[in-house]
Parts: structure tokens; C-alpha cells; sequence
């Protein structure tokens, strides 16, 4: 156990250094052989990194080339939804937005989670509390309209925050499977129907 809390100590300060560190993959291996996976809290989202993650990590910042080249690829991997619909219904959205729970131990393998979007964005207006680690959402479709660009920009961004601005730390909700189409759909709503708070 002491070994583990100087190995996590030690990741912490590097910043979850780079994966070809050895203390860091020794950290990695007490981690896979001391913590247990339970329902949607599993150890290989702490241990398994991708590509940009790992990028991310190592670099800060990263050069602006090879974030392009990373952004590129993630774009590449954005699933748009295969009966081109879409906009869903912004009520649901909204408490999606709202709702910040989720894959946590305690919640059964599957359950739908929320999205947290008001963690770090303001949104409505008559929501009065509310992060700013991101912009405010406040009128974004009324500023931006919905155009056939602004709305398959906004699905990747929600899919995939990475695909346009590497070390984002919003999360990739598509992506990571934090929320299904169905749910994404609806939180597109609620940014982009003339009909929703978001743009009255
Ligand atoms: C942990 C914080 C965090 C959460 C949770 C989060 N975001 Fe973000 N979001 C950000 C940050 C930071 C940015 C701006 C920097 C960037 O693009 O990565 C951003 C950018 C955006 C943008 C692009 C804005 C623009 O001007 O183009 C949209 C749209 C967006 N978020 C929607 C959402 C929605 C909808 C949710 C909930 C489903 C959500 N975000 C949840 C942090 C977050």
C-alpha cells in the first residue's frame, strides 16, 4: 500500500507523466493489480490512454503541429447519426445538461449518465449556478443559427471535444460513450432549437 501511494504521489507531481517513464508504468502495474473494476468505474480508464491522451500528458503544450495532425484524426473518428437527424427534444436536454451523475461504482454497467454540461457552462438564463471553465452557451444558436455547418460542428465538438482542440478538457461524450445518440441528440436541441430557453 505505501508502495502504491509514493508510486500515485510520484504520478500526480509528473502530471501522470509520460507513459515511457518507468515509474510511471510501475504505477500503472500497481494500479491494475491493487484496484478492482466495478460497473462503469473500471481501472483501465485510469490505466489505458490513447494516443492524444498520452500526447497531452507528455507535452505541455503541445507543438501546434502535431495538435492539428491529433485534432485530425480524432475528427476523423466522430460518428454522425446515421438517420441524419439531428435534433432531438431540448426538455430532455435540459436535464441532461443538468444531471452530473453517472459512471461512478455505484451505478449499474449500461445506466445512462448525465452530461454535467452546466459544471463548466453557463446555459440558460435562469440557471444560477454554474461553472466557467468553458464559455457560456447562452444564445448559441440564436448567435451562431443552424446552418448545416454549425450543426455538424456542434455534434463533433459534443462528440469528440478533442477533434478541435487537442488537450480539451471537455469531455468526449460520443466518443467515450458517456452518452448515447438518442442523448446527444437532445442536448443538441437544447443549444440549436429556436424553441429551446438556450435562445429566447
Ligand atoms: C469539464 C468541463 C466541461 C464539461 C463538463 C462540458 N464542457 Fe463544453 N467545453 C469546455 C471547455 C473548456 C470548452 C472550451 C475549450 C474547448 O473547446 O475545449 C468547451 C467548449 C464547448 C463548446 C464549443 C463552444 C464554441 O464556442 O464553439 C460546446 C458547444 C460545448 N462545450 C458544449 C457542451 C455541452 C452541451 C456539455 C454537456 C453535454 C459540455 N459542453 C460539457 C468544458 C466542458
Amino acid at each position: 500500500m505505501k508502495q502504491l501511494k509514493m508510486a500515485l504521489a510520484l504520478m500526480l507531481a509528473t502530471g501522470v507523466a509520460c507513459a515511457a517513464d518507468d515509474m510511471s508504468r510501475a504505477a500503472v502495474g500497481l494500479i491494475k493489480s491493487d484496484f478492482k473494476s466495478k460497473g462503469p468505474a473500471t481501472v483501465e480508464r485510469v490505466t489505458d490512454r490513447d494516443e492524444i491522451q498520452q500526447a497531452c500528458s507528455a507535452e505541455k503544450p503541445l507543438p501546434p503541429a502535431k495538435a492539428k495532425k491529433l485534432e485530425a484524426a480524432q475528427l476523423k473518428s466522430v460518428k454522425y447519426p446515421a438517420d441524419g437527424q439531428y435534433m432531438g427534444d431540448w426538455k430532455a436536454g435540459e436535464k441532461i445538461a443538468q444531471n452530473g451523475r453517472g459512471m461512478q461504482s455505484s451505478d449499474k454497467s449500461g445506466s445512462e449518465n448525465g452530461g454535467n454540461c452546466y459544471a463548466c457552462h453557463q446555459i440558460s438564463k435562469e440557471e444560477i449556478s454554474f461553472g466557467n471553465i468553458g464559455p457560456s452557451l447562452y444564445q448559441y444558436g440564436k448567435l451562431r443559427g443552424n446552418s448545416e455547418e454549425v450543426v455538424k460542428y456542434t455534434w463533433a465538438k459534443l462528440f469528440n471535444a478533442q477533434a478541435y482542440n487537442a488537450c480539451s478538457r471537455m469531455p468526449r461524450f460520443g466518443h467515450n460513450g458517456v452518452l448515447t445518440e438518442q442523448q446527444m441528440k437532445d442536448v443538441m436541441a437544447l443549444l440549436l432549437d429556436p424553441q429551446s430557453p438556450v435562445n429566447k
